[in-house]
């Protein structure tokens, strides 16, 4: 979609993978990362945050590998006031078809005084510095002014003015810690607009924490202020309560385009996909109610609002499911659907996956069949993803045999593929999931803790598949891992399979021979 004369183009910069993979425990593989940069890329995000290149070696390679891939958006990396950063930062999106650096530096008092022990005209010379040093890489450079929400006005249009004047092409003012309110954020940029010379040279854009539930509003505010580009996360993750929604703020502007005169470049009939595959990737699952993503979304339960539907949908719908992706749940294959038509299903849902797990996936896609009645595509997805989750990573679960009840011990005997070993343990728990992690715990010993268990329904029923979370931590890194079955008990032991082999991975990539115990 192009701009026309009654709407303007808004950009959106998404930064799941940069403050969103920062909220604590939601950090990601390299592979999740390029997964989810490839889907923000297709649906026609503008810029792509894709991560923090100083911060480690892997967010280094992420960013550098995601640069590489990207074929329409920008790829951006941040970087702080710090020579050493940028030309980290430098390095990594080079590789891009169009790179951008994003360096920032705190304006306001309290920052400046506790947090950098700077004077007013030190972070001024800083910006001067830092923000010459990356045009001097590239062409492309956003400048934030990090807490500006908390900046008095006079001060921060004299640090926007030192940034555009030394080559800042985008101009960010973030509400850093969730402070704002709408009309204040919106008369910001419209301050600064006026006031800043050459404030036309460059872009502004919105960058808001949802602190006090005002992350959307203040992003649109923002926009009604004159910004042109909004920073946000799909499914609103991010450092503390997240940063502004993607999904909210493109479905708002497309379903109020009466009152919103401006138009985004999304296709948000990706919107549900990406939604669920950053919850898979980061563990945070999507609150059941969380609007246009949320289960329950669409869901209409009261007999007056099902009648209302029936008769026409607008009168209780403001966006159609289909959209934002949402699928009418279909049954679809059972017992006796072969192999032909279960890859042309997993085509469909958008998996494309080699042969060996291809046939791992109809197996297990078999077993299901006989134990479920009806087998639907979100069965499928959650199958297909959990196949994902252990492909070509070390232990696997064999077979598990719970006793469980009212008196106590319960009892988990479990079978394990270990290195192409097959090893049986018994361990015994305070419940069944903790007889089970036990029983994993004795046939591969390591030190990890347990930081999050989480159980979802995959579909309706007493016989629907339960998607467990389980996130385990060690040594500071901290891997997320999914199972899906019928059996809770059974995903439960997949999930913490796959997140202690992510975990080991993860170590071994840093220190090669520590794989044995995570
Ligand atoms: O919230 C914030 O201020 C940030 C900056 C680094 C842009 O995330
Ligand atoms: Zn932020």
């Amino acid at each position: 979609m192009t701009a026309t004369p009654e709407k303007d183009q808004v950009r959106i910069f998404d930064t799941t993978l940069r403050d969103g993979e920062q909220s604590p425990g939601a950090s990601m593989t390299l592979e999740e990362k390029l997964q989810i940069a490839e889907i923000l890329d297709d649906m026609g995000v503008d810029i792509i945050e894709a991560g923090f290149p100083i911060a480690s070696n892997g967010d280094f390679e992420a960013v550098s590998e995601i640069a590489k891939r990207s074929k329409n958006s920008v790829i951006a990396g941040l970087a702080r006031a710090i020579h050493t950063d940028i030309d980290r930062c430098g390095d990594a999106v080079k590789h891009a078809e169009k790179g951008r650096i994003h360096t920032f530096v705190s304006t306001s008092p309290i920052h400046l005084q506790f947090q950098m022990n700077k004077t007013e005209d030190q972070v001024l010379d800083i910006i001067t510095d830092t923000v010459t040093r990356s045009r001097n890489l590239i062409d492309d450079v956003e400048w934030s002014a990090m807490d500006a929400t908390r900046t008095p006005i006079d001060y921060l249009c004299r640090c926007v003015e030192a940034a555009i004047k030394c080559g800042a092409t985008t101009i960010n003012l973030p509400d850093t810690v969730g402070y704002a309110t709408p009309d204040e954020y919106k008369e910001m940029f419209v301050q600064i607009r006026e006031r800043v010379p050459n404030s036309d040279k460059a872009i502004f854009s919105v960058h808001c924490h949802d602190d006090l539930g005002l992350a959307v509003a203040n992003s649109l505010a923002g926009v009604a202020g004159g910004a042109r580009q909004i920073e946000c996360t799909i499914n609103g993750l991010g450092e503390r309560a997240g940063n502004a929604s993607l999904e909210e703020i493109v479905m708002a502007i497309r379903t109020r385009g009466d009152i919103l005169p401006y138009m985004t470049q999304i296709d948000p009939s990706f919107l549900v996909r990406a939604s669920k595959m950053v919850a898979g990737a980061s563990g945070f699952a999507v609150q059941y109610n969380k609007a246009i993503v949320g289960k329950n979304a669409f869901a209409h339960e009261s007999g007056i609002h099902q009648d209302g539907m029936l008769k026409n949908a607008e009168t209780y719908e403001i966006m159609r499911p289909e959209d934002v992706g949402v699928k009418a749940t279909s049954l679809v294959m059972g017992k006796h659907s072969g192999r032909h038509a279960f890859r042309d299903k997993l085509r469909e849902l958008g998996f494309e996956l080699g042969d060996n797990a291809l046939q791992d996936a109809f197996r297990r896609f078999k077993d299901l069949a006989d134990r479920k009645k009806h087998v639907y595509d979100e069965d499928i997805e959650a199958l297909v993803e959990d196949e994902i989750n252990v492909l070509g990573e070390g232990a696997k679960v064999i077979a598990l045999t719970v006793i469980a009840g009212t008196g106590g011990p319960q009892k988990a005997i479990l079978t394990m593929d270990v290195g192409g070993q097959h090893v049986t343990k018994e361990a015994t728990g305070d419940g069944p999931v903790d007889a089970t992690f036990n029983a994993i715990k004795a046939i591969v010993p390591h030190e990890a803790t347990l930081s999050l268990y989480q159980v979802h329904a995959v579909t309706e029923g007493t016989d629907a598949q339960a998607e467990v979370s389980v996130r385990l931590e060690a040594d500071g890194r901290i891997a997320t891992g999914k199972g899906a079955d019928t059996d809770t008990l059974v995903a439960s032991a997949r999930a913490y399979v796959s997140a202690m082999n992510k975990l080991a991975l993860r170590q071994q990539t840093s220190n090669p021979g520590a794989l044995a115990a995570v």
